[in-house]
Parts: structure tokens; C-alpha cells; sequence
């Protein structure tokens, strides 16, 4: 059995693991309100209005070619990870109680005008776009969606980081009337995740705003979310707030809990296993069918430049 170094707010080694975290998720969360969500309902409750003079549907980026099939958007949408409401992965229902306007989300940090800016005044300020992503997950499943947003790269050119910043760090929300989760004090919240600057301007890196033409779903990260297709998908921290700029490694959510199993890094490798499952082969959401997982999720040619010179199994892990 993989032993895990232990923190103040340690948790069982069944807790860190997304999916085995289902069986400890009744003593954790007992009596919450999570609990009494049944099976994925047939029907999808409507995602948020956007602005209305902003198109959702932009035309699609045809660079980014997945290579595979589309996951349905009922299935994207209602098999999703976001421990704030829960540790099923039907969570969908429960995530509809969260509140998604007005947003803002603050930027500080290493900037020379740290400030707030409202949700609506960031679209306004970025030109949407329409890419298709693999999406992989460390618990080996994965899918393939079209996401409306605008690259990471426009969001740190509007923050105007200072040159001495080296990171980005998103901090997500928390809502704690609608988020049965955050009274866990098994984790480590609120949610933070962050990537270098080079990592933050690779053509990639993506900010989320909609999925499949439309804003995006709350269980998906309405209004606002990171996606970084390279990447573990616990990396792509939802419904973000906060966006600091530092010189420091931040201490993300993932890598407080269990360091050896969810880094700072993780970069998708089929060739290094997560210590307690084989990350060789992954599971397409939907058709269950189990296809070779790629080096950083197939967008090598994209990002390994990145990396060149890092050595390491940290790197992907
Ligand atoms: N963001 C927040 N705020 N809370 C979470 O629990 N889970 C992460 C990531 N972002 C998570 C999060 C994990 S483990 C994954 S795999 C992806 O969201 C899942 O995104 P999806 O549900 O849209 O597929």
C-alpha cells in the first residue's frame, strides 16, 4: 500500500483518490445535503444566461483537432468532479444551488494595478473562440468536448503582470450555503491551482466560458473556468475568482493533499503511472471504450518545448 506523507489536516489514503474518495464520502459528508443526490436525472437543467450581446457558439479554431469522437454534452455534463458539492461524480444537481451572478474575480499579486474585474467587462474585453480538447482526468477517464473561451495568454496580457512574476494561481469560489463540501475540513480549501507564466502563455492554455455553444453548466465551472488540455484535468480549477501573480511555486489544493500523487505539474504521461493505478490507458466517458493515453495528452508538438531540459517523474505526476 502507498504510503502517503501526512499534514495537520491529513486524510485516509482512500480519501485522495477521486474516485476511491466515494467510499469515504459518507463519513465526510454525512448528513450534508449532497448526500440525498440520486442517478444522473435524463433531463439537463439550462446553463446560465450570458451576456446577451455575446455569442457563446464563436466559430471553432480548426488547429485544435481532437482526433476522436465528441463526448454528448448530457454525458459531459452530468459525470463531472467538483468536491465542493460532492464526491460523486453525479453532482450536477446538487451544483445548480450555486450562484453564478453577479461574478468578479480579483487580480493581484505581482501586478502594478491590482483590481476587480466583473465577469461581463472580461468577455467584453477578450474575443471568444470555439476549440475542441481532449480532456483527461488522473482517475484514467477522459473526453473530448468543444469549449467557447479565449486563450490564458489574453487574460495575463489584461492583468499586466510585473517581470518578476514567474506564476499564475487561480483561486475558485466558495459558496459555503451551496457548497456542502467546504464544511470538510479534510481539504485543503479553497480550491487553488496555478501553472508558470510560460505555462499560462502557451497557445494552449485556455480560459472557459462555454461548452458546446453554450455558457458553460454550473457543474462544468460556470461562469468561468481554467482548461488546460495537457494536463491532469485537476489543474483546470472551476468557477475561479481570484488570479494572482507570484514568484513563488504556489501550494496548490492537490499538492497539499497527497504531493506524490497530484503535483504541481501534472503533465498527462501514459509511462508514469500515478502510484496507485496505471495511467497507460484511459476510458472515454460515454462509450466506455479504453484508448492508449498520449504524452501530454497528444499536444506534445504544442507544449514539450515547456519542458525541455526538466527531468523527472514529478513532472507528470
Ligand atoms: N475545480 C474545482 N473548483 N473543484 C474541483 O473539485 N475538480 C478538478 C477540475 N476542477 C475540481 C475543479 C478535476 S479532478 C477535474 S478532472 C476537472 O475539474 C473535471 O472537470 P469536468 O467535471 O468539467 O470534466
Amino acid at each position: 500500500m502507498q504510503i502517503l506523507r501526512r499534514r495537520g489536516w491529513e486524510i485516509p489514503e482512500r480519501l485522495v483518490t477521486p474516485e476511491a474518495a466515494v467510499l469515504g464520502r459518507r463519513a465526510v459528508l454525512a448528513g450534508a445535503a449532497a448526500l440525498t443526490a440520486g442517478p444522473a436525472a435524463a433531463a439537463v437543467l439550462p446553463a446560465a444566461v450570458p451576456p446577451a450581446s455575446i455569442s457563446m457558439d464563436p466559430p471553432r479554431d480548426m488547429a485544435f483537432r481532437a482526433g476522436r469522437a465528441l463526448t454528448p454534452y448530457k454525458v459531459a455534463t452530468t459525470y463531472n468532479n467538483y468536491y465542493e458539492f460532492s464526491l460523486y461524480k453525479d453532482l450536477w444537481r446538487e451544483a445548480q444551488k450555486m450562484t453564478i451572478a453577479p461574478w468578479s474575480i480579483r487580480i493581484d499579486g505581482m501586478v502594478a494595478n491590482p483590481r476587480t474585474i466583473g465577469f461581463e467587462d472580461l468577455l467584453r474585453q477578450v474575443k471568444l473562440e470555439q476549440r475542441v480538447y481532449r480532456h483527461r482526468c488522473v482517475e484514467a477517464w477522459a473526453m473530448t468536448v468543444p469549449w467557447t473561451g479565449f486563450p490564458m495568454a489574453e487574460l495575463v496580457k489584461l492583468a499586466a503582470p510585473l517581470s518578476g512574476a514567474k506564476y499564475v494561481v487561480f483561486t475558485t469560489v466558495e459558496q459555503p450555503a451551496a457548497m456542502p463540501g467546504l464544511d470538510s475540513p479534510l481539504f485543503p480549501w479553497p480550491y487553488v491551482e496555478g501553472v508558470t507564466m510560460a505555462e499560462a502563455m502557451n497557445e494552449l492554455a485556455f480560459v472557459s466560458v462555454g461548452l458546446y455553444g453554450k455558457p458553460l453548466p454550473k457543474q462544468s465551472g460556470a461562469p468561468i473556468r481554467i482548461t488546460l488540455p495537457w494536463k491532469y484535468g485537476f489543474k483546470s480549477g472551476k468557477a475561479f475568482v481570484k488570479v494572482s501573480f507570484t514568484d513563488r511555486q504556489p501550494k496548490t489544493f492537490w499538492a497539499q493533499i497527497s504531493p506524490s500523487e497530484y503535483g504541481f505539474w501534472a503533465n498527462v504521461n501514459p509511462a508514469v503511472p500515478h502510484p496507485r493505478w496505471s495511467q497507460a490507458t484511459e476510458r472515454l466517458i460515454g462509450t466506455d471504450q479504453r484508448v492508449p493515453t498520449q504524452i501530454f495528452n497528444g499536444y506534445g508538438p504544442f507544449v514539450a518545448s515547456l519542458y525541455a531540459g526538466m527531468k523527472g517523474v514529478m513532472l507528470y505526476r
